[in-house]
């Protein structure tokens, strides 16, 4: 190596650690500025922060109970569904994504009720009942079965008699 390419060598390292003392530098004077001028510039939004959350939950988690003064002949007024046991869980679990409609109008039994449950886990993301399943499938294929109101009633047979 002649004097020439060892200068030429020389200089070439000594820029590069000029420049990265210069990044260096200019990183903890940005880093220092930040820290002393504004402390919080990476903290949550302040309005996040300072909002009031006190409120919320009463405004956005409908109501778990069914209120007696709600209930006018067996039927819960605001949902419409039919009190019986389980009516809370149906009202809150059911209740959660689409109007209560969709279970007040609907009639199936209760192996029909599963299959809506199981149609909505796999295709709405509803999620796993886990031990609510039984009280809501119990609730629904008895509240809401299939209606036989079209059907004709039984005969009543007042007296047998043999046809010659
Ligand atoms: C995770 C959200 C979610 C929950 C919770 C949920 N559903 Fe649904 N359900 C849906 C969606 C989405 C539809 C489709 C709505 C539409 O077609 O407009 C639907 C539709 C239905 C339908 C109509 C099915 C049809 O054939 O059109 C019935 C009945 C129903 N739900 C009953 C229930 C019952 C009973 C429960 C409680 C066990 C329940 N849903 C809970 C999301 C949900």
């Amino acid at each position: 190596m002649d004097f020439e390419e060892y200068k030429e060598l020389a200089l070439k390292r000594a820029k590069i650690a000029i420049n990265t003392g210069v990044l260096i530098i200019v990183f903890s004077v940005v880093w220092l500025l930040q820290v002393g001028l504004f402390p919080d510039l990476f903290d949550p939004a302040p309005e996040i922060v300072a909002m009031d959350t006190t409120n919320v939950q009463e405004e956005y988690i409908p109501s778990t109970t069914i209120d007696s003064a709600d209930v006018v002949d067996g039927i819960h007024q605001p949902t419409g569904l039919i009190v019986d046991k389980g009516v809370e869980d149906v009202m809150v679990t059911c209740g959660a994504c689409h109007s209560l409609n969709l279970v007040t109008q609907n009639r199936a039994t209760r192996e029909g009720w599963k299959d809506i449950i199981v149609w909505m886990q796999e295709t709405q993301k509803l999620w796993d009942l886990g031990p609510k399943e039984e009280v809501i499938l119990d609730y629904l294929g008895k509240n809401y079965a299939p209606e036989n109101e079209g059907r004709r009633p039984n005969l009543v047979v007042e007296e047998w008699y043999h046809l010659n």
